[in-house]
């Protein structure tokens, strides 16, 4: 949770446009830390939703500090970005640039939002890049604002879905990127009340520290990932391989866990940009392009080994199996299910024929719909194994390490167990009769 309030430094008035995942969590973490903030999106159901205090995604301890902020009067919502921009000192975009087919950022958001509120804003204002945006983006917004008074700021977000708000009131750092030093240190003096360092430099650099980030965190895990197998080969456990290389201060104890192949709504998109920006530019990123290469064959590992060990050929028909499948969201302590490597296996064990039943603790059958996966959406982790030739744990929930095997046993057809996240307790697995499969151990 967020630290307690110190003494504020005067508030500023803030506008976030954009009330998405990063937008909510900047708004709510900003007037916490005292700042007099408008939120708006184009969506007024989002927006009556936010006005009552409901948040329109999971993510802990933001709830509380919404009730708070619209409690303390330093937090609105209002439809539309013209509305919000009044009188604001400040004004952070956090807007949706999704990934168009050939991987590129789709920034139309972004230009429209800057065409609407240029003529709109108060003299000397600041505008801010907040959500991911291209190198060079800060330029595009400032031409499409036509303000020669007005300064576009580069400041990335680094929050981690199911720790953003920790992430925002504790992050690593704070990034600033600016063209003058005067426009930073207005910007910095928001997060006057943050711990952590802060790194300012130039708009594209700060840009470019966003991608770099996230396709180096991205590399490192599809280096754990291929570490994981190599393990298997070797008869090596790729816990305890990982737990010693960890202890490398240069390598860094987390984001070591191997898993099924990352996903998400940024290291996908993310790498993807910066693999086709570096290409544009004139370099060719092969190592980048070997990241997400080697998270594809993650997926197609991860299916694999479901179908083994339900019993079908490399390569056969799984028509007429029946898969369990604990967790659909890209992580755990997230509602978001975009890229989620969970379904990127699913996919998979469905591709070959098998019929799959799935349970996740924020997931129904409702959310899984538009995604056009034919998959059997159940709300009782028991009631997924019913009859299922093998369980596959998917996303590390925490509630799956405290389920009762002895009833998952006799619940499926086989006891049979692929568990990619390693969550699972292997004594009790093996107590049980389990024969089960990992990620990272023969
Ligand atoms: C990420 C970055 O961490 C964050 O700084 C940035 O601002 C947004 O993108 P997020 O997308 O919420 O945050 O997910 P993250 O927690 O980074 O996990 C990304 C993927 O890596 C998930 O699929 C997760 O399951 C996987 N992962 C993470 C592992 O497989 N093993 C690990 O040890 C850690």
């Amino acid at each position: 949770m967020a630290s307690p309030m110190r003494t504020p430094t005067p508030g500023k008035r803030v506008a976030v446009i954009g009330a998405g995942y990063v937008g909510i969590t900047t708004a709510v973490c900003f007037a916490h830390l005292g700042h007099h903030v408008v939120c708006a999106d184009i969506e007024p159901d989002k927006i009556a939703a936010l006005s009552r205090g409901e948040l329109t995604h999971f993510e802990p301890g933001l709830g509380d500090l919404l009730t708070e902020g619209l409690a303390s009067g330093r937090l609105r919502f209002v439809l539309g970005a013209t509305a919000a921009v009044d009188g604001a000192e400040f004004i952070y975009l956090c807007l949706p640039t999704p990934m168009l087919g050939d991987g590129r950022p789709n920034l139309s958001a972004l230009v429209d939002v800057a065409d609407e509120v240029g003529p709109h804003l108060a003299p000397n204002a600041i505008v801010v890049n907040k959500s991911t945006v291209p190198v060079g983006a800060t330029r595009l917004v400032a031409a499409h604002l036509g303000r020669g008074d007005v300064a576009v700021v580069s400041n990335p977000e680094f929050l981690r879905e199911g720790a953003a708000v920790n992430d925002f009131m504790h992050p690593d750092r704070v990034v600033i990127g600016a063209d003058d030093s005067a426009t930073a240190i207005r910007v910095a003096e928001l997060f006057a009340d943050v711990p952590g360092a802060v790194v300012v430099t130039d708009p594209v650099s700060a840009e470019t520290i966003k991608y770099a980030a996230n396709a180096f965190l991205a590399t490192k895990l599809s280096f754990v990932n291929a570490l994981a197998a190599v393990c298997e080969s070797v008869g090596a456990d790729a816990d305890d391989v990982l737990l010693g290389v960890g202890y490398d201060r240069r390598v860094g104890r987390e984001f070591l866990r191997p898993g099924p192949g990352w996903g998400g709504s940024c290291f996908p998109k993310d790498t993807r940009a910066l693999l086709h920006m570096a290409n544009d530019a004139g370099y060719e990123f092969g190592l980048l392009q070997a990241v997400l290469d080697a998270n594809d064959e993650q997926f197609d590992r991860t299916a694999s080994k479901v179908l083994k060990l339900a019993g079908v050929a490399p390569g056969g028909d799984a028509t007429g199996v029946t898969i369990a499948a604990w967790g659909l969201t890209f992580k755990a302590d997230t509602d978001d299910l975009r890229d989620s490597p969970a379904l990127e296996v699913l996919r998979r064990v469905v591709a070959a024929g098998a019929t799959v039943r799935a349970y996740d603790p924020v997931i129904n059958a409702a959310r899984m719909e538009p995604l056009g996966l034919s998959i059997e959406v159940v709300d009782d982790p028991y009631a997924a194994c019913e009859g299922a030739a093998v369980l596959t744990v998917l996303t590390e929930w925490d509630e799956f390490r405290h389920l009762d095997l002895a009833k998952v046993a006799t619940t499926l057809a086989e006891r049979r167990v692929v568990d990619t996240r390693n969550v699972l307790d292997r004594n009790q697995l093996v107590r049980h009769r389990f024969v089960s499969d990992n990620i990272g151990r023969r």
